[in-house]
């Protein structure tokens, strides 16, 4: 194999990453929210708070200033009607739940997941219900978060106890309404129309929203039917009023898996290919909709993206996915594609935040980082400011991938790498070798520096878990004087970190 390099380049800013990549989603399904983020009758009450919230996921949670929490799903939106779930507690009503065949007490709703977004110091983002809800619904539920005005469910919300409007910027125009595992699943055409006079109303009652229009996957005719129809100018033209686009964002979705370690590992860049389409789908969506290029262009909002194999933890079972040292490299190679592909992603959510198909699991007893906790860790923590501009010469798998045609339209080298300078002048480079057999010592370049650190991620073998009662995949920092080293070694089957203070 011939030496690789990799050059980085930290004056070259490609583009400014949106912290929002790295949000989180709790949705009412499995022990997500009851026995992951609100716990109350835990029989150890020192894990739980005042409110019933569990300490410990918010103490794990926290620290990492994750930007956004999506709620309350996901599928379960189709059929949630958000008024059962304020006010007194004991009189909000128990109902079938049909996304995941539960009975929903309702006990947590609207006001609770506002305390809970407060705790971890993170903004909402909820979506509407566009199976079996209505626009007024959606209307008032705007109206209970955000109203000032002395109206019926700003005043609502007042006397469930909370004066102050929750100022919620986020909200999803439905959830995957094209699947037809949904309530009220729908054709692009109706979705498509729905969406455009509930984004106008909704923009009507409340300017200061954001609003997620819901894609597929990216790349696909429902994609570029629903940017195409509802792209439309917004704006006030009687008043003045700049024309920009009534849709802030566009929701894609996919998860990746595979038992086997190499299509695990190149399936995100599927993902990579898919946000590609969909930035030119936006650009066509505004061009042909005579959208001035200067005005804000929409983004894409990943609000659902992870590793996971629906036969392998069940969606109606809990989705609790025992992620493997492969799953943590998965992982990191997705978030790579989001730090490159951050000039388009506005905002993108690791489905989920506890429990459900997450990083982070609870017990009775307190909590268990799984692999993929690491990965997403580092990029919270370091992969901030802006993405620069990076070589990578390497050699590249060359076996089955999943799905077939990620390697028809993009290379799968050994190194999956990105780079970032942050605002305070680190430089930040997460190199993931998927390589199961071989350290790669490896040429770098651009490095110049005052000071350096690593942080690896890495464990004994590549099925490796840490739900057995043992950490056996963490995080080592070391020391490295960047200076002193014209190459570096990426340990087989590993994620590096690799930090430098610029000169
Ligand atoms: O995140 C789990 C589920 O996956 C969500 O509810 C749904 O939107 C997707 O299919």
């Amino acid at each position: 194999m011939a030496t690789p390099s990799i050059t980085v380049f930290p004056a070259r800013k490609v583009s400014r990453i949106n912290r929002n990549i790295y949000s989180g989603f709790t949705e009412h399904m499995g022990r997500c929210i009851y026995g992951g983020i609100y716990d109350p009758t835990n029989p150890n009450q020192d894990l739980v708070d005042a409110d019933g919230f569990r300490k410990d996921v918010i103490d794990a949670l926290k620290p990492l200033d994750i930007p956004v929490f999506r709620y309350p799903g996901g599928n379960f939106c189709a059929t949630y009607h958000w008024q059962d779930g304020v006010g007194p507690r004991d009189q909000r009503p128990s109902r079938p739940e049909l996304a995941w065949d539960n009975v929903e007490t309702n006990h947590f709703g609207t006001d609770e997941f506002m305390a809970w977004c407060r705790a971890v110091h993170a903004e909402p983002y909820l979506c509407l219900n566009f199976g079996t809800g209505t626009l007024d619904e959606a209307m008032a539920w705007v109206e209970y978060c955000n109203g000032t005005k002395d109206t019926y469910y700003a005043n609502l919300r007042r006397k469930n106890g909370h004066d102050e409007p929750y100022k919620v910027r986020y909200w999803a125009l439905g959830n995957e309404m094209w699947g037809s595992w949904q309530v009220n699943q729908m054709t692009q055409e109706a979705y498509a129309e729905r969406a455009l006079q509930w984004a106008k109303a909704l923009k009507l009652l409340d300017p200061t929203i954001q609003l997620v229009l819901c894609g597929k996957e990216g790349a696909t005719s429902w994609d570029y039917h629903t940017l195409k129809h509802c792209l439309q100018p917004a704006g006030r033209s009687d008043l003045g009023e700049d024309r920009v686009p009534l849709i802030d964002m566009h929701s894609i979705h996919l998860y990746t898996a595979s038992d086997e370690h190499y299509e695990n590992v190149t399936a995100p860049l599927a993902a990579e290919r898919s946000i590609e389409v969909c930035a030119g789908l936006i650009d066509l969506a505004l061009v042909e909709n005579g959208i001035p290029p200067a005005q804000k262009r929409p983004t894409i909002c990943f609000d659902e993206w992870n590793v996971w194999l629906p036969t392998r933890a069940v969606g109606s079972r809990g989705a609790e996915e025992t992620y493997t040292l492969s799953d943590a490299l998965a992982v990191a190679v997705w978030l790579n594609v989001l730090v490159r592909k951050s000039r388009d992603v506005g905002m993108a959510c690791i489905a989920q935040s506890v429990n459900v198909i997450s990083p982070l699991m609870t017990t009775e007893h307190g909590l268990v980082r799984q692999t993929t906790w690491w990965p997403y860790e580092l990029f919270c923590r370091f992969m901030k400011g802006h993405q620069v501009a990076v070589h990578v010469e390497c050699d590249a798998y060359a076996g089955p991938t999943k799905p077939g045609w990620v390697r028809a339209l993009k290379p799968t080298p050994w190194l999956d790498v990105s780079a970032t300078l942050d605002d305070d002048g680190w430089v930040n480079v997460c190199v993931v070798n998927i390589h199961a057999e071989h350290d790669l010592k490896t040429a770098l370049g651009g490095v110049e520096a005052s000071q350096g650190e690593v942080y690896t991620v890495t464990g004994p073998n590549l099925k490796v878990t840490n739900m057995a009662g043992k950490e056996e995949v963490g995080l080592q920092k070391s020391e490295w004087d960047p200076n002193k080293s014209s190459t570096f070694v990426f340990p087989k089957s590993s994620i590096t970190m690799l930090r430098w203070k610029t000169l």
